[in-house]
């Protein structure tokens, strides 16, 4: 096939643009062709580029060698289109496309660039099989969805900028090739060819520098980074993923609070999306005692603390472990299931989430038969009056049966309203279509935010047996636990500065007031186990800043991606990520990652061995 060259012809319109408003204009249109439909005398194109679609007509009659290109034309090559905007005719319109009042009658068409029948078509709404997509990603980026998607990934990133430059925070560039930062993940390493045996670590987060960025007077820092972190990936998580990290200096919690809503309104308007703010407060014993998790997804009732409702002597006939809390929650809109269903159910979720996360020791009553016996029925009025069903929902109460399998505390107050908590979620993703509460109405409710505070400052690590940090080690404890010594009295008890942004039950952000005195980051390091010399190796050069004149700062860092997820509605990072890698950390586009050259190994110092 003759390919035509594009000379000094230049686009006038884009494919998404024309209204029938335009009928009688003369337009230039390229993109690539993205249905043809072939009816002898006459040939319809269905043109596409980033903008949408127009449909292109030619006529055999009226320009015949026109006509005689697009008999060649097939998906996917690249078309210019020189001809004259038409009202279709009443009747034809297409009320689903966006130019559907109009057409365009080709005087001339140019075939520019051929292509090879696609292993999938971008025409197509439903592509099955995403490491095909991920292979052919320049093919896969060309449909409709993915392009909204990281179109609305760029509106969302500028629209923050300008609300962030606007609010006084400055954009700065903080380096990729630098020494680790304790974020809790495993580094991705760059070795050094000029220092045999040196290694660069790409940040897990600007953490420290952006403290530092407070210690030179910047006052106000912001930066949409790239952050780097090689742990066991997710649906929600990336390798390299991409944060709106920011800082302040002398905030108040509330401080840092108002931005990130500022931001996120803003956000969320270049998206044509609404929200409300500001943004309810709960504690993290408050979400944990209400919901059994740290990330609340507060569009489902919260759970019931049913302890009271039961009598000794209820708990002896009905066989319920008396020491033990009784916690309740409503499964929305599904109707009155029986016991066996609910049995059903149980056991498969335990079984999804294993022994770890399962609810061994748990079990279930039976609220369906506990009206079908009189002695139960007040038991029964009174869990309903404790819950407050609507109509057509049904009722989950989580007991301890005292002959079952003693459940296991591990110390932890909490642990039932955590199990309890999961059982929640899973029933809640089960009946995800049943959720009135799930619907997407585009509106300021479909989105419900909540800032979590008050996180302990300590987690206890059962593997090392040690105290380790919960947020990162820079966060400051209350100034009350601080000064009451319970650092080393109740580590357990010491609560963060540090508090989370969730939306729907995703983890959007966290944050955290610093600690901006030398002998107090001193202090956190030795109650972590770490010793001075240790400290003074990995964080020498910080604990030196922190003496000259720094001031009190804080901030916080959200997730990009997960934002620009929620707001296209994708169930994966990776529909908004242009590039993303796959579960196991692959480009399958590129290929990568790849073993390299011995040259290369030798340059950088290095020698791989087999394993084994
Ligand atoms: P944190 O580690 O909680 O905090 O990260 C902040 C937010 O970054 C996003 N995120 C991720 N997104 C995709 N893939 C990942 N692997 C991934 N890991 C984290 C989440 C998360 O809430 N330096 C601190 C912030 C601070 O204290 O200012 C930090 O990085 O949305």
């Amino acid at each position: 096939m003759t390919l035509d060259f594009l000379g000094t012809l230049q686009r006038t319109h884009k494919c998404g643009d024309l209204r029938s408003e335009l009928a009688g204009q003369p337009v230039v249109l390229m993109g690539w062709v993205n249905r043809r439909r072939d009816h002898g005398n006459l040939i319809f194109l269905d043109l596409r580029d980033r903008t949408g679609i127009t449909q292109i007509v030619l006529d055999k009659e009226a320009s015949p060698v026109a006509h005689a290109k697009a008999e060649q034309a097939r998906p996917e090559y690249v078309v210019a289109v020189k001809g004259t905007v038409r009202k279709r005719d009443a009747g034809l319109e297409n009320p689903n496309m966006a130019t559907g009042e109009i057409e365009v009658v080709a005087a001339e068409l140019l075939l520019l660039n051929e292509s090879k029948t696609p292993p999938f078509s971008p025409a197509e709404d439903a592509i099955a099989n995403e490491e095909v997509r991920l292979k052919y990603r320049y093919l896969d980026l060309r449909r409709a969805e993915m392009q909204k998607n990281i179109e609305v990934r760029h509106r969302v990133a500028l629209a923050i900028r300008q609300y962030l430059s606007g609010e006084g925070f400055m954009e700065i560039e903080t380096p990729y090739m630098t020494r680790s930062t304790p974020e809790g993940a495993r580094d991705y390493l760059v070795p050094s060819r000029v220092h045999a045996g040196s290694f660069y670590a790409l940040p897990q987060s600007p953490q420290i520098f952006k403290q530092i960025l407070m210690i030179s007077g910047c006052d106000r820092y912001f930066q949409i980074a790239r952050c780097f972190r090689d742990e066991d990936l997710r649906a929600d998580r990336q390798p390299e993923f991409t944060q709106i990290d920011l800082e302040m200096s002398f905030p108040q919690m509330d401080d840092v609070f108002r931005t990130v809503e500022g931001f996120l309104n803003a956000a969320f308007l270049a998206a044509g999306q609404g929200l409300t703010a500001p943004f309810p407060r709960m504690t993290y014993d408050e979400a944990i005692r209400l919901y059994g998790i740290d990330k609340p997804d507060m569009r489902l009732p919260a759970m019931v603390e049913l302890t009271s409702t039961f009598s000794a002597e209820l708990r002896e006939t009905l066989k319920i472990e008396a020491a033990l809390p009784v916690v309740g929650f409503v499964i929305p809109s599904v109707g009155t299931m029986s016991g066996t269903q609910k049995r059903a159910l149980v056991d498969e979720i335990r079984t999804n989430l294993g022994s770890s996360g399962g609810a061994g020791g748990l079990d279930f009553l039976d609220t369906a038969r506990l009206r079908t016996n009189e002695a139960f029925v007040p038991l029964a009025d009174a869990i309903a009056a404790a819950m407050q069903p609507e109509s057509a929902d049904d009722l989950m109460v989580v007991i301890t049966p005292k002959l079952g399998t003693p459940a296991k505390w591990n110390g932890d107050a909490m642990w039932i309203h955590k199990k309890v908590g999961l059982l929640r979620l899973e029933l809640a993703k089960k009946f995800a279509d049943k959720h009135k509460r799930f619907e997407k109405k585009n509106a300021a409710e479909d989105y419900k935010f909540l800032w979590v505070t008050d996180f302990p400052f300590f987690e206890w690590d059962e593997t090392t047996k040690t105290w380790t940090f919960a947020h990162h080690p820079f966060t400051s404890p209350h100034e009350d636990d601080l000064m009451s010594g319970r650092l080393t009295s109740d580590p357990g008890a010491v609560r963060a500065l540090a508090y989370d942004i969730v939306l729907n039950g995703t983890e959007l952000g966290s944050g955290s007031i610093r600690i901006h005195r030398q002998d107090v980051q001193s202090e956190i390091f030795r109650a972590l186990g770490m010793s001075d010399e240790e400290a003074k190796e990995r964080f020498g050069f910080f604990l030196d800043a922190l003496e000259y004149g720094t001031p009190p700062h804080g901030g916080i860092a959200l997730g990009l991606d997960r934002i620009a997820m929620i707001l296209a509605g994708a169930p994966s990072l990776r529909e908004v990520i242009a590039f993303p890698k796959t579960a196991k950390a692959i480009d399958l586009m590129v290929d990568a990652p790849t073993p390299v050259s011995d040259i290369q190994l030798r340059d950088l110092h290095i020698r791989t061995v087999a394993r084994s």
